[in-house]
Order: structure tokens, then C-alpha cells, then sequence
């Protein structure tokens, strides 16, 4: 890949300006980077390896050459509405969500906030972050990590979810390029329907262990335990808890895990 092939492959896709770079540190800091620089709405960054790839939680996230997809999109909340940038990962997550399940006859699934799953195992990660100006956000970069081929996965020793990718997942290998493109074609076309309730209804539809109970894990707090019944509409989650009470919670710094009650 290089600049012009990525240009030409998207050029059907009504993205801002491009930037490709074989080695990074992140594209959500190269995005934050150029958007601080002025880049439109709507900008790209690509890079085949990072080496300083972020998760959530300043946990690393690993991108070797040649075997993952990493990218970030710009995002001018003056163009989106600033009320949709609580959506914003839910939308990365079912693009992929969407991709892998219609594309690709995957069975993935959103673990809510940010990750997809295919049989249980994480193969996509996906970080929003903004670049603040005082109390406003001049603009919002949505990060996503897709692991493609085997080598894209971290050692089980490294993570702290089981992983897989999506050739495992499929047992072959794939174009990742047309699976970027196909990623972009679906987030940018439910872009525009972010605010909407259909919108809140396809992120929530496609939510793993609903229904099911699971565990809120955050820093510092004793674990939450609840059954799983949905979003609020700024993607909170909603927990039934075991006295039957219903509570919100927002993603933050929250990791969620299923839990065995039979
Ligand atoms: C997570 O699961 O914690 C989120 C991982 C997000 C990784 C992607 S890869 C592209 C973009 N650049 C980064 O540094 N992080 C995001």
C-alpha cells in the first residue's frame, strides 16, 4: 500500500484527505496531530505497523507490519453534532460488527464499549480520543484496530481478553484493504443517522450477552454485578442488578466480562 493506491481505492468514498504511512507511532496521535493542524472532517490516517498503538485504558495495542489494519478518522463535531460523540465508538464497532457478519459470514458481536468478538475472541479494537480546547472538543479522532492475519495477534501471556483474528476466525486469508474499505463504506454511511434511533437500536442489536449476567470491572471500585439489558441513549450501558434495581453506566475506564451464575 502507499498513498496512491489508498487514494484510488477509496476514491468512491466521500472521505476529507488521505495520509499513509508504512511505520507510525499511532494514527490516533497522527490524527489528533493533523486535525490540531487543521485536516478537514473526515480525514484518514493509515498505517500498516504502529509502534506505539494505544488501547483504552493506556493499555498498548499491537500492530505488526503486514498483518493488521489500523486507521483514524477526523471527526469535526461542528459537522456531526457534538451531542453524537458519545456514539462515536458504538459506530466504529458496528461497522465492523456489520462488515464481518454480512461481508464476511462471521458471527461477531459488540462487547460493549469498544471491542468485537467472533466466537468469544477479540479481534477489533476501537478508541475514540479529542483534541480539547478548553471545554470544547475542536475535534474527535475514531481509531480502529482490526487483527487480520495470525501474526496480528498478541500473545495470550499479553492480553487480558482472549484474542483471535479474522483468517482464524475464517479459516483463510483475506484482502485486509477491501475489508478497511468496506469497514469505512458502512461507518460513513451510518454517519449521517448517528443521532437517530435506529442507530442506538443496530449498536444495541448486535450487543454480545444480552440478556446474560456480566461484571463491571473499574479501577479503584468493587466489580458490578448485572444482567445485561441494553443501551441508554448516549451508549450507557443498562444493568439489571440482582435486586432488580436498573442502573446506567457510562464506558470510561469500565471493562465488561461475562460471568457464569447456573
Ligand atoms: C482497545 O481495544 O483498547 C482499543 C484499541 C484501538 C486500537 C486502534 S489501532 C488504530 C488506532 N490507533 C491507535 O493507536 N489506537 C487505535
Amino acid at each position: 500500500m502507499d498513498l496512491h493506491a489508498l487514494q484510488s481505492l477509496l476514491s468512491d468514498l466521500p472521505l476529507g484527505q488521505m495520509a499513509y504511512f508504512d511505520v507510525l507511532d499511532s494514527t490516533n496521535e497522527q490524527a489528533l496531530r493533523w486535525a490540531q493542524a487543521g485536516a478537514p472532517h473526515l480525514s484518514l490516517v493509515v498505517a500498516d505497523e504502529q509502534t506505539a498503538g494505544r488501547g483504552r485504558s493506556g493499555r498498548a495495542w499491537f500492530t505488526p507490519r503486514g498483518a493488521a489494519l489500523a486507521f483514524s478518522l477526523i471527526l469535526r463535531p461542528e459537522q456531526i453534532g457534538s451531542t453524537s460523540l458519545p456514539r462515536l465508538t458504538g459506530l466504529g464497532a458496528l461497522a465492523v460488527c456489520e462488515v464481518l457478519n454480512r461481508e464476511y459470514d462471521l458471527q461477531a458481536q459488540i462487547k460493549w464499549p469498544n471491542d468485537v468478538l467472533v466466537g468469544g475472541r477479540k479481534l477489533t479494537g476501537v478508541l475514540v480520543e479529542a483534541d480539547w480546547q478548553g471545554e470544547d472538543i475542536r475535534s474527535a479522532v475514531l481509531g480502529i484496530g482490526i487483527n487480520v492475519a495470525p501474526d496480528s495477534v498478541p500473545p495470550e501471556s499479553e492480553v487480558v481478553f482472549p484474542a483471535t483474528c479474522v483468517e482464524t476466525a475464517l479459516g483463510n486469508p483475506i484482502d485486509r484493504w477491501t475489508l478497511m474499505k468496506e469497514v469505512l463504506r458502512v461507518l460513513l454511511s451510518r454517519l449521517p443517522d448517528i443521532h437517530q434511533d435506529e442507530f442506538l437500536q443496530a449498536w444495541e442489536g448486535n450487543l454480545a450477552y444480552q440478556r446474560e449476567w456480566v461484571q463491571l470491572l473499574r479501577e479503584g471500585s468493587e466489580p458490578v454485578i448485572g444482567r445485561l439489558l441494553g443501551l441508554k441513549s448516549d451508549g450507557s450501558l443498562r444493568l439489571a442488578l440482582p435486586n432488580g434495581e436498573e442502573k446506567f453506566f457510562q464506558a470510561g475506564e469500565i471493562h465488561l466480562r461475562k460471568v457464569d451464575r447456573s
